[in-house]
């Protein structure tokens, strides 16, 4: 057996046949390409997956990059996937589980792309990646660029959380601000690339395998699961790569015949300040609108208008799930709720998945007996300014007040 099961890469849109052997960017329709695997050469089982090292490559048939010694890799994956009971019985959703992925290389699951886009990418003989970021996907990009001995350019809005620019920084990337939002970064970049050969343009969906890697949190909840899918999937989606990545993940499983029945319903999270894909679910459009003016503390998901937005909408439909959109104020005070009823200091994204439970256990889309997998996709770490942290400060000789009363739940 191959270590990967790679047979080409298909059109998303058109459904055209195109080279995995080569390097590629988007169809010539201009719509995302996706990797197809000979899944019926795949003579691996569960079982035998379960005796591999506990990281992402351990899915290697169904992953793109064809040589074990071209992996470049920093231990990503396998995250926790953690019982919420406190949070869960609040909330009134007891089978709340979450995927955290605050513990992976980097602090976010952008980590998960970048192994794999970046392992590819150097396999097939590229020498720089560039690409337009919120800022967390263009650290871990820069930092696994490194590792392969790549060369990495990145543009981020001014206003990306300052340690993801410490993160491209560290790792020697060439790192640009734009006084804009990630579309106006994303025209930077293919201006550069189209003047600098070597480079691949690896935006959102406009390079085949970066999706792969983020397919792996789909692998991976099946899997922790014991080969059974849960009954709803929430996800803070922007550009959509994670979602649709495990809606394709999920796909590949039930054809393997590892996991059975009908998949998860399928939920999309927005901030109320940028939510295209909640207004074109809410119209049963296929396609979003651009959306004006957009802002969110939740910068990961502030993506006014997604290449991929007929693909995360397409996942929605089919699995009979939903979009929501959350303020960020609801999302914020979820944020300090789960650090203060399960430990964990979750990103504003993953946040605003808890808001989302929250909101859709209230108008009675989800159900008690429900199995909810919220995805927390980054460490709150790289946010710290979204919690205020007022403190008295005591003189040496001052004296600490006696036990405060429990916050309330
Ligand atoms: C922490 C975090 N969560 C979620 C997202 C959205 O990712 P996706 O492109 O998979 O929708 C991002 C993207 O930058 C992010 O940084
Ligand atoms: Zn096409």
């Amino acid at each position: 057996m191959t270590y990967s099961a790679l047979s080409h890469l298909e059109c998303s849109r058109c459904g055209a046949r195109h080279d995995a052997d080569l390097v590629q960017g988007t169809c010539p329709c201009g719509s995302p390409l996706l990797a197809r695997y000979d899944l019926g050469q795949v003579a691996v089982s569960p079982r035998d997956i379960a005796g591999r090292p506990p990281d992402l490559w351990r899915y290697h048939e169904l992953l793109p990059v064809r040589t074990p010694g071209r992996v470049v890799s920093l231990g990503e994956g396998m995250t926790p996937l953690i019982t919420l009971p406190r949070l869960g019985r609040a909330l009134g959703v007891p089978n709340l589980l979450m995927k955290d992925e605050g513990l992976i290389p980097t602090g976010t699951f952008k980590a998960r792309g970048a192994a794999v886009g970046v392992s590819r990418a150097a396999e097939l003989g590229v020498s720089g990646v560039a690409m337009p970021t919120n800022g967390n996907a263009g650290a871990a990009w820069s930092l696994y660029a490194a590792r392969a001995g790549l060369r990495s350019l990145v543009v981020m809005p001014a206003a990306a959380p300052a340690v993801t620019r410490a993160e491209c920084a560290a790792a020697g990337a060439e790192l640009y601000l734009v006084d804009g939002l990630i579309g106006d970064a994303g025209k930077l970049v293919a201006a550069a690339v189209a003047r600098r050969p070597g480079y691949q343009d690896t935006s959102t969906l406009r390079e085949p395998y970066r999706i792969e890697g983020k397919k792996t949190m789909g692998l991976e909840i099946a899997e922790q699961l014991g080969w059974r899918l849960p009954g709803v999937i929430v996800y803070p989606t922007g550009g959509g790569v994670g979602i649709i990545g495990i809606y394709k993940a999920l796909r590949e499983l039930r054809e393997l015949g590892w996991v059975s029945g009908d998949l998860p319903r399928l939920v999309a999270v927005q901030a109320a300040g940028c939510a295209p894909i909640v207004r074109a679910f809410e119209a049963g459009a296929t396609a979003s609108e651009p959306w004006p003016d957009a802002t969110t503390v939740a910068f990961g998901i502030m993506v006014p208008k997604a290449l991929g937005d007929f693909l995360i909408l397409e996942a929605l439909y089919a699995t009979g799930g939903t979009a929501v959109a959350v303020t960020d104020e609801a999302l914020l005070s979820d944020q300090r709720a789960v650090a203060r009823l399960e430990g964990s200091f979750i990103c504003p994204e993953g946040a605003a998945c808890v808001t989302a439970v929250r909101q859709l256990r209230e108008s009675g889309w989800l159900a008690e007996t429900d199995e909810v997998v919220v995805l927390n996709t980054g460490t709150g770490l790289i946010y710290p300014d979204t919690v205020s942290a007022a403190a008295p400060v005591l003189p040496p000789s001052g004296s600490i007040p006696p036990v405060p009363a429990p916050v309330p739940a």
